[in-house]
């Protein structure tokens, strides 16, 4: 079974709840935009066309997404989710008739349910066959303020409803609405056009017209979450910490099983954008962050934290050590307490101990800054000695100057190089 080839993701909504400058749907959850990992699951399950309906902070959230496969509907004014899928039925219909249909199944996914999967997606696509739609629930032991699911005396969906208009009773039902469907287009335009405001919110809601489809011919089935967790939408920074926190603890597992040890997987932190080759071993407390590559048989001692870096095979990293946009050649060593920023380049074999900083300067093979140095704008050579408390003073109060340092050099403890300043090969002071 094909998952359809288009799903619209609502993303308008002001977030009231986050109290905060940023689109809600651009809160990273893992180092990726909540809104990203949607698009990423709906691309995983086969759709071609992403249609976002963007509104509160509209601007930023096209900026933050400037793929060609997702197309941005619009919402001016944010009058209820069904008002948001509303909004994009010329966007909808244009799409599936260039794919020469009159009409199609349409996944509608919500920007702040982002732990959703692609085999979630697919298995919407395949309830919804022959019916008037699916729907995506889970049981959750504190179904908070989530839309409760409710069945009529048959057993077959009924309606949805919101937790601010649900009676006593019907609060205490906890199997919800995780904000996941596969609809049938154009036939649910025709139940959005019927929709009212009549409820507490004043709003125009998707899951009445969910509910109107679910009480007509065909009915609409009920796709029971394996992993609730999946159901978990981002309303506060409360949920945001516990929709991170799993996402973490997939992303641990996902390079688990590809052959990366984690000593302690709760207390590390390897955001979606990072990769790593198998047999390297990261222990407790290591952050590896933004677009870093990791090669293979590395070990990251306790405490790391690494970021727009690379790192080729071999490399140690000892505790404490702090990366940022840095390279390090295969076998080469930080730290402990090592710091290397923008531009750090340790060759093949090099290695800088604990109290270096190096900033836009590389070390060549088998180089040596062994405690307490200094290393900016600088160039040393192949198996250079740098000793301790040795400082390329780089900056003269108005410009950067560099420093070169030749090949077997030896400089000694101490030595302040006034830049610009040049050590021939094998020279020492
Ligand atoms: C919604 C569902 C609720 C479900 C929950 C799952 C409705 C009426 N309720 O509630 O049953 O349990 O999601 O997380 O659908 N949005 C727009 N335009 C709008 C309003 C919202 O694009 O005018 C977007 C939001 O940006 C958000 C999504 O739709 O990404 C859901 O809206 P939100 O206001 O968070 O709905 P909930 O109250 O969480
Ligand atoms: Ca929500």
């Amino acid at each position: 079974m094909s998952a359809p080839r288009l799903a619209v993701i609502l993303a308008a909504g002001k977030g009231t709840r986050m109290r905060s400058a940023r689109p809600k749907v651009l809160h990273p959850v893992a180092g990726r935009p909540m809104l990203g990992w949607v698009l990423d699951a709906a691309r995983a399950a086969g759709c071609t066309h992403l249609v976002v309906v963007v509104g509160h902070g509209a601007e930023a959230v096209r900026e933050a997404f400037p793929d060609e496969d997702v197309t941005f509907v619009v919402q001016e004014e944010q009058k209820g989710t069904g008002h948001a899928l509303q909004v994009t039925r010329e966007a909808v219909q244009e799409i599936l008739a260039g794919e020469g249909a009159a009409e199609g199944r349409i996944l509608v996914l919500s920007g702040d349910v982002p732990l959703v999967s692609p085999a979630t997606l697919d298995a919407l696509a395949s309830a919804a066959d022959g019916r008037g739609g699916s729907l995506a629930v889970a049981t959750l032991d504190e179904p908070g303020a989530l839309g409760r699911v409710l069945d009529d005396d048959r057993g077959h969906l009924e309606r949805i409803v919101e937790a601010r208009d649900a009676s006593p009773e019907e609060l205490a039902v906890c199997r919800i609405n995780a904000g996941l469907y596969a609809l049938p287009a154009p036939a649910i335009f025709e139940h959005l056009a019927e929709l009212g405001t009549d409820n507490a919110q004043g709003e125009l809601y998707l899951t009445d017209a969910v509910g109107a489809a679910a009480r007509s011919e065909g009915g609409v089935a009920v796709v029971e979450l394996e992993d609730p967790a999946e159901a978990w939408g981002v309303n506060d920074r409360a949920d945001l910490a516990k929709v991170h926190r799993r996402a973490l603890r997939r992303q641990a597992a996902r390079w688990m099983a590809e052959g990366v040890t984690l000593l302690d997987p709760e207390h590390t932190v390897i955001e979606a954008g990072v990769e790593l080759a198998r047999d390297t071993v990261l222990h407790p407390g290591v952050s590896l962050l933004g677009a870093t590559r990791i090669g293979e048989g590395c070990e990251l001692h306790q405490g790391t934290w690494v970021k727009d870096s690379r790192l080729e095979d071999r490399v140690v990293l000892h505790p404490y050590s702090v990366l940022d946009g840095a390279h390090l050649e295969t076998g080469a060593q930080a730290g402990p307490f090592a710091r290397l920023r923008p531009g750090a380049r340790l060759g093949e074999g090099a290695r800088i101990g604990n109290f270096v900083e190096v900033k836009n300067a590389r070390l060549g093979p088998g180089a040596k800054a062994g405690h307490l140095a200094y290393l900016g704008d600088a160039a040393v050579g192949a198996e250079a000695n740098i000793g301790a408390g040795v400082v390329t003073c780089n900056y003269d109060g108005q410009t950067k100057h560099r420093t070169e340092i030749g090949e077997g050099a030896f400089v000694g403890s101490d030595t302040m190089l006034v830049a610009p300043v040049t050590v021939g090969a094998g020279a020492s002071t």
